[in-house]
């Protein structure tokens, strides 16, 4: 799709895939009497089809845009039962009337605007509006809209990310699904299905729910969760055995932290994730690093074909301070020319990072630090000391760098552990796939920011395993230094210890 500006203002990505189509339609159980909802009706997709099916259906269209609006008037004209409403579904006052009445839809279907631009004044509105949900994305609006604005009984079918699930911010729809509704089925699936998207962040979701004012029912109900697709077709088939399908209660995912779905089939990373007494960010602190405002001004590389840094300037070897590590003053500043210290960004490399990026650390560029309006000088009692590195973008496994008393940047998470003696059991622990399973399923998208993993269960090894481990870490973490790589059999080794230790 061309990205115009108008798409993107509207976030008018319209929904040209016909498998997507029918299974949400199908999903609704439409009957000839309902009355029928869209919400952002853009081109019409929905409407559409649905008219297809029966020409006299009793549809109420809401669209925003000018274009959009014109060319549902024209496509629908003579549809007499569709009716055609230019107006902000998320201050209309028909709607709100319509809530504030419990609710007058059977059915609604909707692919909603994902993070449209909500100039201040509409976001303050928003805010009084939605209270409790986080009004910067505007999908959850919608949705928050549409159960009240859905009869008991309704049923509700939405594509969306699937960023609901599990983000902190979200906590609140969360809770208001799984008390006020029935989910009938949730379907996940990656952004690449929906032509013409391809979000990095995050993957789809369906979500068909029905509403329900009885929260012990709501509480009872069982639903399933379908994933595991490879291609868009195997939605006209959920039965498909080649599909994963996992059944949960909504009262389990009510008592899960934060009320997160947990979408795994493994039971017994469920119970860690909830049973454990101790989380990562019980026995360390977990924190953002420093940005110094302006990169390319400020930070130096190694050698020009450094990956990502070919915009930056080389560093000359002889402005590098190695003997900066005992320096009381640090925090204030190196006067003279060895000013350039090394620090550690993101990047997939585990256990130790080299050397390849360095932050002007002069008296005049700290003072611009602390004092610049984009800088950040955030959690500088941390800088410099000895802990853990775990980038905040991780596209495969999440990975653990050392961080051997130096600056690290906000692209990482610094972990330092409250008992120093824990740090490389710790940096084992966040190279091993069982870290992996368990911070994917307290957030499946590949963001591992502080407070995710400071959710982690944390398990304490006893003296001779946190030994074995410590020692065969201190190996790795030779071995790179040697030969810049290491043996992956004490690799091996390690993980099947954390496992042992985890049950998974
Ligand atoms: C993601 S598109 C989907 C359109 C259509 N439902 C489909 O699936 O093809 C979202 C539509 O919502 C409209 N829209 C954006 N903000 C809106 C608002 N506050 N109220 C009503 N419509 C809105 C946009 O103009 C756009 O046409």
């Amino acid at each position: 799709m061309v990205m115009t500006q108008e798409t993107r203002k509207y976030q008018a990505f319209y929904t040209r895939s016909i498998p997507i189509v029918d299974y949400m339609i199908e999903k609704l159980s439409l009957k000839r009497e309902d009355r029928i909802f869209e919400p952002c009706g853009g081109d019409g997709v929905f409407a559409e089809a649905i008219l297809n099916w029966n020409k006299n259906a009793n549809i109420d269209i809401c669209e925003l845009n000018d274009n959009a609006f014109n060319i549902l008037q024209n496509k629908f004209y003579n549809y007499t039962t569709a009716n055609i409403r230019q107006c902000d579904t998320l201050l209309d006052k028909d709607l709100i009337f319509y809530s504030n009445f419990g609710g007058i839809y059977d059915k609604i279907i909707a692919n909603p605007p994902y993070g449209a631009w909500q100039d201040y004044d509409k976001r303050n509105k928003l805010k009084k509006l939605f209270p409790n949900i986080y009004t910067k994305e505007t999908y959850t609006l919608f949705l928050y809209r549409c159960i009240d604005v859905l009869k008991v009984g309704g049923i509700l079918s939405f594509i969306i990310p699937d960023t609901f699930l599990n983000l902190h911010m979200h906590k609140a729809i969360r809770k208001h699904i799984l008390t006020r509704t029935k989910i009938l089925e949730l379907t996940l699936f990656p952004s690449s299905f929906f032509p013409g998207v391809n979000f990095g962040y995050a993957n789809l979701s369906i979500i068909t729910l029905q509403k329900c004012n009885n929260k012990k029912e709501c509480l009872e109900n069982s639903f399933k969760v379908i994933n595991g697709f490879t291609h868009v077709e195997q939605l006209a088939n959920v039965a498909d055995n080649k599909l994963n399908v996992l059944t949960f209660m909504q009262n389990e995912i009510l008592k899960n932290p934060d009320c997160a779905f947990f979408v795994t089939d493994n039971s017994e990373i469920t119970e860690a994730i909830n049973n454990t007494r101790l989380q990562i960010g019980d026995i360390a602190r977990c924190v953002t690093g420093f940005y110094s405002g302006d990169d390319k001004k400020f930070m130096q590389v190694i050698s020009s074909g450094l990956k990502n840094g070919k915009n930056y300037n080389l560093v000359d070897v002889k402005t590098i301070n190695r003997e900066y590590k005992d320096y009381s003053g640090i925090l204030e500043g190196f006067k003279g020319d060895k000013c350039f210290l090394p620090v550690i960004k993101g990047g997939n490399t585990k256990y130790l990072k080299p050397e390849s990026w360095f932050m002007n650390w002069s008296k005049e560029a700290v003072k611009h630090y602390k004092t610049d309006k984009k800088a950040r000088f955030q959690n500088s009692q941390f800088y410099f000391k000895f802990g853990i590195g775990v980038p905040m973008i991780s596209s495969s496994s999440i990975t653990a760098s050392l961080i051997d008393n130096k600056l690290f940047d906000q692209s990482i998470v610094g972990i330092f552990p409250k008992d120093e003696t824990l740090t490389y059991y710790l940096l084992a622990f966040f190279n091993s796939p069982t870290c992996n399973q368990l911070i994917r399923t307290i957030n499946p998208s590949a963001n591992n920011s502080a407070n995710y993993i400071k959710k982690i269960p944390f398990i304490m090894p006893d003296k001779t395993k946190l030994e074995h481990i410590t020692s065969n870490v201190a190996k790795i973490i030779a071995l790179i230094n040697e030969n810049g790589s290491f043996d992956e059999n004490i690799e091996v080794q390690v993980n099947n210890m954390i496992k042992s230790l985890y049950g998974f």
